[in-house]
């Protein structure tokens, strides 16, 4: 029975050795030293032997019982240990590894030509001024001297929301809200820009949304000649230092006169070229100087808000506006207009 009870030491000291898993060992435990374990089996005969033996032989069972559960202690903290060690192993972080690359974004060109523009006129003392996309008939159209049912409207085809609303179809409303806000009092310097809307085909340079930047100043003096020399410096600002500017007789309905304005071909310098085709110009803007009706029905030159009325207008200015595109396309040589809105990676990193 001794020898019985040592041999199962023995057997399962080996089998404790060579266990994995701390539930292999958990198994382990439950069949040697649960209630049906071979040890209990074992002392199952002890009725059998003499007193003294008896007393031996429960010794001896709780050696072996020691024996083997402090060989269980011992693996399990062996097994723990090991499975803290491979959790290490497996988490560390090598800090020498190169880091992933964080992608950046670039700026859209659009928004480029219309930082650097509003960096131009700012430096110039004009100050930008926004307003909604969704505008009063009233302001894109009325205030602009143009009524209901005036020919010119046919110029700018619009989505209507209703009767009185639609997508502004220029910046200009911007201009006529702001003068009207002066309340006859000048000077009025602003850029405005925004988005704007036509109800155009899409094709390489028609877009039916697209954006423009206006300009406008109302002061007691200003004339004609300033607006040329602006216009003249935004296009060497814009083109190059070469570049000059020619202005040609034009219409809008809330300038008197207007002219479009052409800078000197960028591409050949003016001799004729395929970009300007064979004209040596390049169109870029509109232009004029705001119509007296115009600064009229905002509230300038009239007897309300003017003291000196009777001596005749005080207030005069120039507005001109741009479709940003169109300066786009001609400074980085983009032949179609939709590039700039499909969002074509290989487009847009480009311009990094
Ligand atoms: N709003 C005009 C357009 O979209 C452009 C313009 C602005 C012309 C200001 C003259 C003065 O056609």
């Amino acid at each position: 029975m001794l020898e019985q009870l040592k041999e199962l030491a023995v057997e399962a000291e080996g089998k404790i050795k060579r266990v994995r898993t701390l539930s292999g060992l958990n198994n382990l435990r439950v069949e040697y030293l649960g209630k049906k374990g071979p040890i209990q089996e074992v002392m199952k005969n002890m009725k059998d032997l003499s007193p003294d033996e008896r007393k031996a032989a429960g010794q001896i069972s709780n050696d072996v019982k020691r024996t083997i559960s402090e060989a269980i202690t011992a693996k399990k903290e062996e097994l723990e240990l090991a499975e803290i060690n491979k959790q290490l192993a497996e988490e560390t972080i090598d800090v020498t590894l190169p880091s992933k690359k964080t992608i950046l974004g670039g700026m859209h060109p659009l928004n480029a030509v219309i930082a650097d523009i509003e960096d131009f006129f700012i430096g110039m003392g004009y100050t930008i001024a926004v307003g909604t996309e969704v505008e009063e008939d009233h302001y894109n159209f009325e205030l602009l001297n143009l009524p209901q049912d005036h020919p010119a409207r046919d110029m700018q085809d619009s989505f209507y929301i209703d009767d009185h609303h639609l997508l502004r179809t220029h910046t200009s409303p911007i201009q006529v809200r702001t003068l009207e806000a002066a309340k006859g009092q000048g000077p009025v310097k602003i850029l405005c820009p925004g988005k704007t809307y036509r109800r155009d085909d899409d094709d390489a340079t028609h877009s039916h949304q697209f954006m423009q930047i206006e300009g406008l100043h109302v002061d007691q003096s200003v004339t004609i000649a300033d607006l040329k020399g602006i216009l003249e410096a935004l296009a060497k600002h814009l083109f190059g230092p070469e570049r000059e500017i020619r202005l040609r007789p034009s219409f809008f309905p809330f300038t008197e006169p207007s002219v479009e304005v052409d800078v000197s071909c960028s591409e050949c310098g003016g001799d004729g070229c395929s970009l300007c085709k064979q004209t040596g110009w390049l169109e870029i803007l509109g232009a004029g100087m705001v119509h007296p009706n115009v600064l009229k029905m905002s509230g300038f030159n009239t007897p309300e808000f003017d003291e000196y009325y009777l001596e005749g207008p005080m207030y005069q200015g120039f507005a001109f506006g741009m479709g940003v595109e169109r300066i786009a396309m001609l400074k980085y040589g983009i032949e179609d207009i939709r590039h700039f809105y499909t969002n074509d990676m290989r487009f847009l990193k480009q311009f990094k």
